[in-house]
């Protein structure tokens, strides 16, 4: 079959790890005989640098002819003056909002022989696997007024939170329907003893819930929920939460996977169903780490599972996305490590070795 994918590399070590997963999705195609057709864009600083913008019109609309997007990363030293006009993070937002991506969807999943790797104690990470449904389009992120400005008393600020029940709905049905093939449980974050947007988040989800008698809905607050990832990550499944709630708790959530180079995300802009393909955005959750940047040293295992994430909920190729999970599983098993993961007793290997080994593993399995 025939596929037509965006490649957004973005800066820093984001073109690295890209490549890495280039390279896996090319020894796919030739295994199982398909065909990826890839129009690479810009994104970025790489984009402000080239064109004044962080996301052009133009990259969005090859995007929105392609079934997929995998980007790298954005962001970098250069491109940070807070006085800036336009910043690389703007074209992330901006492709998250110009392409629908409201559902962001972050697995947490800890690898048996990574559970060494981690600063937890191994007995508290072992056998954790959740999954961390985000809103990606809303809340403070986008909400208005967002601006800065000079008063007669000194400088200020301003950020809106702000959701309607039509954002809310979707997000939390996403929730539903992901427990609905998981464990039958739903946890909705909230703040719920503080602010309104989290109160009528909490009633949506509450009224959604006669919708599916089948799965048990609990609330929790996000400062509670995020002392609970660490003391009993075992005992969450699937979660979701508004945007900044879920930027933060992934990031924490992701120490107990051993590294931020582990976890890959699906931005989705409807609800996924086993069986059709939908269109979506697929990126490692880490950013452009630019002191990283150039030495084949960060791990690229994160963007090669999220092009794996992509067979399977855009491609809907789900024996080609095993392959891809298989083969990294096994790279682990066989003790293969980049820097960030590496252990005693491992085989420490670079960027592009890593993706040598997982294509190779691809390919002969
Ligand atoms: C993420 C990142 C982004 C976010 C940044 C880079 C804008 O932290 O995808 O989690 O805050 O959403
Ligand atoms: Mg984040």
């Amino acid at each position: 079959m025939k596929f037509d994918i965006a490649v957004l590399p973005g800066d820093g070590i984001g073109p690295e790890v890209l490549e890495e997963a280039v390279k896996v999705l090319r020894t796919v195609t030739s295994k199982y005989g398909h065909e990826f057709s890839l129009h690479h864009g810009l994104i970025g600083g790489v984009s402000i640098d080239k064109t004044g913008e962080a996301l052009t019109a133009d990259t969005l609309k090859m995007c929105k002819g392609c079934q997929a997007v995998l980007l790298g990363a954005v962001g970098g030293p250069k491109w940070d003056d807070p006085q800036a006009k336009t910043r690389p993070e703007d074209g992330l937002l901006a492709i998250r909002k110009g392409l629908g991506l409201f559902a962001n969807l972050r697995p947490v999943k800890v690898f048996p022989t990574l559970i060494n790797a981690t600063n937890l104690r191994p007995e508290v990470v072992d056998g954790v696997d959740m999954i961390v449904v985000r809103e990606l389009t809303g809340g403070l992120y986008f909400g208005r007024p967002k601006r800065r400005w000079v008063t007669s008393r000194g400088r200020r600020a301003v950020d809106t939170m702000s959701y309607s029940e039509q954002e809310i709905e979707r997000i939390i049905r996403v929730g539903f329907e992901l427990a609905r093939s998981r464990k039958k449980r739903l946890i909705s974050v909230d703040k719920a003893n503080v602010l309104e947007t989290s109160r009528l988040w909490r009633q949506i989800a509450i009224e959604m819930a006669a919708e599916y008698p089948d799965i048990e809905l609990e609330h929790m607050l996000v400062d509670s929920c995020a002392m609970r990832l660490i003391q009993n990550p075992r005992s969450l499944d699937v979660l979701v939460t508004e945007n900044t709630f879920g930027d933060i708790l992934t990031d924490e959530a992701s120490v107990l996977s051993g590294s931020m180079g582990m976890l890959p995300s699906a931005s989705l802009a409807s609800v996924p169903r086993e069986g059709t393909s939908i269109f979506g955005l697929y990126e490692p959750i880490h950013g452009s780490a630019p002191s990283l940047t150039g030495q084949n040293v960060s791990n690229p295992l994160a963007t090669i599972l999220s092009a794996a994430v992509m067979l399977r909920y855009s491609l809907n190729l789900v024996e080609e996305a095993r392959a891809v999970e298989n083969a990294i599983e096994t790279a682990l098993d066989e003790g293969y490590r980049t820097y960030d993961i590496m252990s005693e007793g491992k085989i420490q290997v670079g960027t592009k070795e890593m993706g040598d080994v997982i294509a190779k593993m691809v390919g002969g399995s």
